[in-house]
Order: structure tokens, then C-alpha cells, then sequence
């Protein structure tokens, strides 16, 4: 099939090299000329694993290429995606939609009689009915059916969840749009797709519950952490045992730092937006939104405490400054509210990040960049793990104890053990578990 998808972030260059991969005919279109140059000779703006090595395969057997002319690449096209930002606005958290419209515009102008038009972007409820809207004012002629399928991908793992995804959300109530797509997806599938035919604004409304509901997880998970310090239980047994209930799941429950990344902080803010303006507010999702900035605004105080009592004039290791591992992406990330809240309080920070440290640099100006998290721990007081890179998982923690000034560890997603830190001769702060050293 021929495929046109218009922008070529994260969902979509991921989706587009995906399709690609299936054997599909794709043209990328973004307007950032830099960026379409760089793609043109392999190279990627953003980290995702495997993502350098499927594009450049895809490119090289020509089903993959890249433009920034958005109507010949959408001329013929059987399917149009819109994969373009949908950013939280300035102020009312609302999310911006000027790119997607305008998108919208250029894309019925330029097609050749009939397409079907995807928005992939994450888009507030109704934002369907408003590109149909326009299509029809530009395009009265063309037969182009607007549907939306929202994209479930996570950073750092995309690729193997754009192959093995657990549903494909269609929304269109027209059943030969609802056939092309089925069309799309099906080399993913030897039977029985998993596919999700929906009402366009039931699949709209998806993207979001799906996000506030993770989100909601997290968030409970990390209130009950922080009842298993005060009364003296173990958090990760305690989630194992709701967990292991098939209604519950194991997964989304690692009590941490708070969430962060591009995704969960802006779609929940988006909700909660559409959810007041439709007179149908959802409390829980605005509680979680302020529980969760208030424990990314008490991380420093968790250092602190670790620290006697105040980190001014004490140096501070940071390891992971990224949302989360196996991205680059820095976008809401806890270490932005932690890091200038320890400098403030008059600490010397020492960070290192194995993928984020360039995106990292303009936004936390006065740590001390270091090439490894030994170079970082060198000198200092406490150790703070922010981010669970593997690489942080078997540190050396003999060397740790020789090169730092105190063996304190703060380790903020549980990745070591409290018995073993002890055995080690560490002072072990993590999260939710009972022998915090407080
Ligand atoms: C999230 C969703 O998981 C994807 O399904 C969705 O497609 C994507 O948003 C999106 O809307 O595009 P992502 O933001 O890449 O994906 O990251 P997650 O793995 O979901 O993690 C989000 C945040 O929650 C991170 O800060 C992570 O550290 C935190 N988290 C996650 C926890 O603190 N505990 C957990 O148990 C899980």
C-alpha cells in the first residue's frame, strides 16, 4: 500500500520505518528541512533502540523515504497518518492542535480524489469531527474518511510494541475505511488481528483513559509506598500482592520519583481539560496530576534527609537524568524538579546519563557533567539513582565505597537490594521499603 506520514517525531518516524518493515510503500513528510537531510543519510534525531538500523534498511530497499514536500507525497497516497506534536498549550494545558489543522489543510488540498486520513497524533475528543470539518470545506469534491488510530507505543521500546501490540484502535463508522486499515495492519498478523473497530471519538477518548489510567497506577502505587515507609512493610511486596490478582496486573506498579515523559503529564493534563469543558470533571485523574508534582517537588527533601539534614555545601552524584531508560528524551523528567532543587539548597551536583546528557545541558545549567557514573560518584557525600539505566543495575560497589566521600545511597526505583546495600557498608535510602535508614 502507499503510505503518507506527515511528521516525523517519535510516533511518527517509528510508525512509518514499522510500516515500511511490512512490506508498505511509506513517504516521511516533515517541514524541517535539517531534519529530513539528516534522515535522508541515516541519521536519527532521536534515541530508540533499533530504530538507526530498521530505517536505514527500509531506505536502502526503497520502501522508506523522506520529503518535505507534503502534496506530492500524499498525491496518491492510499493512507494519510497525521503524526504531527500535539504539545500542552501555554497556560490552560489544552493540547495545541495548530499543526494538526493545518496538516489537515494541506493534506485535502493536495489529494488526488480519495484517501483515508489517520490522526495518530494524540487528540482531544472531537478534534475528528473538526478535520472532517475542514476536509470538507477544502475538499467538497474528494471522498477522503477521516479515522483515528491512536498509537500505544512506549519510548525505548517501540518497535517491539508496534509489533506485538496488545489492540489496534480503529475509529471510523465506515466499514470501507475500517477494511483499508485492517489492510495495513494485517501483515502484523498470521489470524485473529487484534484489531478494535470504534466509534472515531471512542477511539480518541482511548488514548486518553488509557494514559490516566497508567498514570493513575503509578501514582497509587507510589501514595501506598509511601504508607509501607510510615508503618514498616515492603512496597514490592506489597504490589506483587495486588498484582498477581489477573484484575490488577503486575505491571505499572514500581513505586518511584513520580512520572514524567512526553506523554503521561500532558495527556493528563488534556483530560482533565476536556473532561471540565463537558461538564463531566474526573477528580482522580486531578488528584494524581497534583500527587504527582508534589512528590517530584519532595525528592530533594528525600536527599536531604539522607544527607542529615541538608545537602548545602555537600556534592550529590546523580545517576539518570532521562524520564525514563533507553531514551534521550528529557521532557518532564523527575531529575528537572530534583536537580534544581538540590543547587538551590547549595549542593554541588555531579550527574551522568549513558543517552541524555546533550539534551540534558541547556536545561539544568550548573551540574557538573560527568563521562561516567564512577566520575560522578568521585568526592561525593550521597549517590542518587533518578533513572534505572542497566547500566546502574551491577555498579562496582566496592569502588563506589573507596571513591566517595560517604557511602550513602538514595536509590529512588528500588533497583538494589536493602539487605546487600547494608552487608556493603552503605547507608540505603530507596522507596516505600522499611529499613530506610531515617
Ligand atoms: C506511555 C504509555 O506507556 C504508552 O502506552 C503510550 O503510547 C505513550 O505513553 C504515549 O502516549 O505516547 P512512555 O511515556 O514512553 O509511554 O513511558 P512509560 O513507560 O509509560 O513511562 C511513563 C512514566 O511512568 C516514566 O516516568 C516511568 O518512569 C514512570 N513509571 C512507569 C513508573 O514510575 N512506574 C511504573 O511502574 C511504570
Amino acid at each position: 500500500m502507499r503510505i503518507a506520514m506527515i511528521g516525523t517525531g517519535y510516533v511518527g518516524l517509528v510508525s512509518g520505518a514499522c510500516f515500511a518493515d511490512f512490506g508498505h510503500e511509506v513517504v516521511c513528510v516533515d517541514k524541517n528541512e535539517e531534519k529530513i537531510a539528516a534522515l535522508r543519510a541515516d541519521k536519527i534525531p532521536i534515541f530508540e533502540p533499533g530504530l538507526d538500523e530498521l530505517v536505514a534498511r527500509n531506505a536502502r530497499e526503497r520502501r522508506l523515504s523522506f520529503t518535505t514536500e507534503l502534496a506530492p507525497a500524499v498525491r496518491d497516497a492510499e493512507v494519510v497518518f497525521v503524526a504531527v506534536g500535539t504539545p500542552a498549550r501555554r497556560g490552560d494545558g489544552h493540547a495545541d492542535l495548530t499543526y494538526v489543522f493545518e496538516a489537515a489543510r494541506e493534506i485535502a488540498a493536495s489529494i488526488n480524489g480519495q484517501a483515508v486520513l489517520v490522526t495518530k497524533s494524540t487528540v482531544p475528543v472531537g478534534t475528528g469531527d473538526e478535520i472532517e470539518r475542514i476536509v470538507r470545506e477544502v475538499r467538497p469534491d474528494a471522498r477522503i474518511v477521516v479515522v483515528s488510530n491512536p498509537e500505544f507505543l512506549r519510548e525505548g521500546a517501540a518497535i517491539t510494541d508496534f509489533r506485538h501490540p496488545d489492540r489496534i484502535v480503529i475509529g471510523t463508522d465506515d466499514e470501507r475505511a475500517l477494511d483499508v486499515m485492517r489492510e495495513v495492519y494485517r501483515p502484523l498478523f498470521l489470524n485473529q488481528p487484534p484489531i478494535l473497530p470504534t466509534s472515531r471519538r471512542a477511539a480518541e477518548l482511548i488514548k486518553y483513559a488509557a494514559n490516566a489510567f497508567l498514570a493513575t497506577k503509578i501514582t497509587f502505587i507510589n501514595e501506598i509506598a509511601d504508607l509501607c515507609e510510615a508503618i514498616g512493610a515492603d512496597v514490592q511486596q506489597v504490589a506483587r500482592g495486588i498484582g498477581l490478582d489477573n484484575r490488577i496486573g503486575l505491571k505499572f506498579l514500581h513505586a518511584g520519583p513520580g512520572f514524567g515523559g512526553s506523554c503521561f503529564p500532558k495527556d493528563t493534563l488534556a483530560l482533565i481539560k476536556t473532561a471540565q469543558e463537558a461538564d463531566a470533571p474526573i477528580n482522580i485523574v486531578e488528584t494524581v496530576v497534583s500527587v504527582n508534582e508534589a512528590r517530584k517537588q519532595a525528592l530533594a527533601r528525600r536527599v536531604a534527609d539522607a544527607c542529615g539534614g541538608s545537602v548545602a555545601g555537600k556534592v550529590i552524584a546523580v545517576l539518570g537524568l532521562t524520564f525514563k531508560p533507553n531514551t534521550d528524551d528529557m521532557r518532564d523528567a523527575p531529575s528537572l524538579v530534583l536537580v534544581p532543587a538540590l543547587l538551590k539548597e547549595g549542593a554541588v551536583v555531579h550527574a551522568h546519563d549513558p543517552q541524555g546528557m546533550e539534551q540534558a545541558k541547556p536545561l539544568l545549567p550548573g551540574v557538573n557533567f560527568c563521562a561516567s557514573p564512577y566520575r560522578a560518584a568521585e568526592g561525593a557525600d550521597a549517590l542518587v539513582i533518578v533513572t534505572e539505566w542497566d547500566a546502574y543495575r551491577a555498579l562496582d560497589l566496592g569502588r563506589l565505597k573507596t571513591i566517595m566521600q560517604s557511602p550513602v545511597i538514595v536509590d529512588l526505583r528500588n533497583i538494589y537490594r536493602p539487605d546487600e546495600m547494608a552487608a556493603k557498608g552503605f547507608r540505603y535510602w530507596s522507596v516505600g521499603r522499611p529499613n530506610n535508614m531515617n
